[in-house]
């Protein structure tokens, strides 16, 4: 008895010894088979990432500092949730979230999107064809089967009795959607209205009228017609491409039903190609979809109302003495809008005259930007135009180097243009103004001069040139009239410390 007891405990005791050393024993990885979603599978049509002397790689590391300044600009999307997961031959799709910036970018492959499901605008009209429609008209709201992926799992929709009841599984259940795409004060949130409604569909019965093969982002834009917004959004559609690790650059779609704006120009240069999403006739399937956050959430817009101290740093600097309370990563986008435009990046490439210097005035100019705009601006300057000449006059005797007013009447400019004047100067001189946002592709070693109405004091490019590192002066005027002989001397004295 007593030795049958011995035996078995024995057994027992040597069937563990051998499955641990079994578990400890190195594996042979199996060959890895062919992804057929390998999105280096279809590279062909799309456009190569262009070099940038301040890139960084966007390894993805939990680990790090959730409050670094590679938190807010670069890749902080470091928790992942996989909500269906990645397997041969069939649908996929997760998060990666940013707890500092309470933002997702979310992925998927084998995603369908059926346009006639969004109501919303066309899209993509000619301003003169939609003078007065409203704001409403023109964002995404979405019906049942408006977006779904291929998978299986998912969380049963257990709220109101949806389309064929037993079928429909959302992916992205309401706790997880209110933990990992917070609604951030944002009065229509569309991506988050589209990741929760976006539904599981069974294996074999995706069906799709077309398919796009390669990687695509789905973007909504909100403010599409201000320089200002429309960056937040550009550097969250770079951000995320760089968070999925995209080998090329993406195609983009616009899931809104904004009319065209010359801002579009940006959008195209700088993606492989752009379409709006009623573009598409019947059902489309994408290979791989990654959907964009709202501008609203990048460090560009939250630094407006939440302190987000890093100061911009040059690539030199953060290789020699890296430091996680300063950034490199507004130069880098500023570079990838710069390269976009097939502008030469990289500060020896550039021969900026010697014993010359470009002032440019950007100014602001009367014009509709969008179907709800009078075609007025508010005064900023009421005497931007004397003020103007007055620099004219000075520019053209200043007696030490020479000195070139430019003047930027960017609405009537193409974006090339206005990025290469932004280039092409020494020092920036504007009223509070969504054309300062340009500064984010400037040389490092531009100034800029900012003339701030009583009415204007918002700290939007103060901002931007304190994350880029550059020389920034503002002049708080007491109404909106300035006055000419004091921004003279304060451009005379930005100019002999530049130095001929
Ligand atoms: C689905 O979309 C509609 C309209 O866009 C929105 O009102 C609703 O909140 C969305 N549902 C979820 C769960 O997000
Ligand atoms: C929209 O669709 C038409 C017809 O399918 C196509 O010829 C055109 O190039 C598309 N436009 C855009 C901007 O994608």
């Amino acid at each position: 008895m007593v030795s049958v007891l011995k035996k078995s405990i024995l057994l027992i005791f040597a069937f563990n010894i051998l499955s641990i050393y079994l578990y400890f024993l190195p594996r042979c990885p199996l060959p890895a088979p062919e992804d057929p979603d390998d999105d280096r599978n279809e590279l062909s049509s799309l456009k190569p990432w262009p070099s940038l002397p301040s890139y960084l790689p966007w390894p993805s590391n939990p680990s790090r500092d959730p409050e670094s300044c590679e938190s807010f600009f670069g890749n902080g999307f470091t928790r992942r949730v996989d909500f269906l997961r990645r397997g041969r031959d069939r649908g996929w799709f997760r998060c990666h979230h940013n707890a500092v910036l309470g933002s997702s970018v979310c992925e998927g492959g084998r995603v369908r999107m059926a346009s006639g499901r969004i109501r919303m605008a066309r899209g993509g009209e000619r301003l003169e064809e939609v003078l007065g429609r409203k704001e409403e008209e023109e964002l995404p709201v979405f019906e049942e089967g408006a977006f779904e992926v291929e998978g299986d799992g998912g969380v049963w929709f257990a709220g109101r009795k949806w389309g064929n009841g037993w079928k429909r599984w959302r992916v992205v259940g309401d706790e997880d959607l209110e933990r990992f795409l917070p609604g951030n004060g944002v009065e229509r949130h569309t991506m988050r209205e589209l990741i929760g409604n976006l539904t599981v569909i069974a294996k074999g019965e995706l069906q799709c009228d077309q398919w796009i093969d390669e990687p695509a982002l789905l973007v909504t834009r909100y403010e599409y017609a201000n320089l200002f917004h429309t960056v937040t959004d550009l550097y969250s559609s770079y951000a995320a491409s760089r968070v999925a690790g995209l080998p090329y650059r993406p195609r983009l779609i616009f899931v809104d039903g904004h009319c065209s704006s010359p801002l579009e120009e940006t959008w195209k240069a700088m993606f492989s190609s752009v379409t709006y999403a009623k573009n598409f006739t019947g059902a489309v399937c994408f290979r791989h979809a990654i959907f964009v956050p709202l501008g609203y959430e990048t460090a560009i817009f939250k630094g407006l109302s939440r302190k987000i101290l890093c100061q911009g740093a040059s690539i030199k600097d953060q290789w020699r003495n890296p430091d996680d309370k300063r950034t490199t990563r507004l130069s880098e986008f500023g570079e990838m809008i710069r390269a976009s435009f097939g502008i030469p990046v990289g500060d020896h490439q550039i021969e900026r005259p010697l014993s010359a210097h470009n002032v440019l005035f950007i100014r602001r100019e009367d014009y509709r930007a969008h179907p709800r705009h009078i075609g007025k601006l508010e005064s900023r300057l009421i005497n931007e135009q004397h003020l103007f000449d007055s620099l004219k006059i000075w520019a053209s005797s200043y007696q030490g180097c020479k000195v070139n007013l430019v003047d930027g009447l960017f609405a009537h400019m193409p974006m090339k243009d206005q990025v290469k004047a932004i280039q092409d100067a020494s020092v920036i001189i504007s009223a509070h103004g969504a054309g300062l946002t340009h500064i984010i592709s400037a040389m490092s070693d531009t100034v800029i001069l900012e003339i701030i109405g009583s009415k204007f004091r918002r700290p939007h490019y103060a901002l931007i040139a304190w994350w880029r590192g550059l020389e920034y002066h503002a002049m708080n005027l007491e109404g909106s009239y300035a006055n000419p002989g004091e921004v003279i001397d304060k451009l005379r004295s930005i100019i002999e410390n530049l130095g001929c």
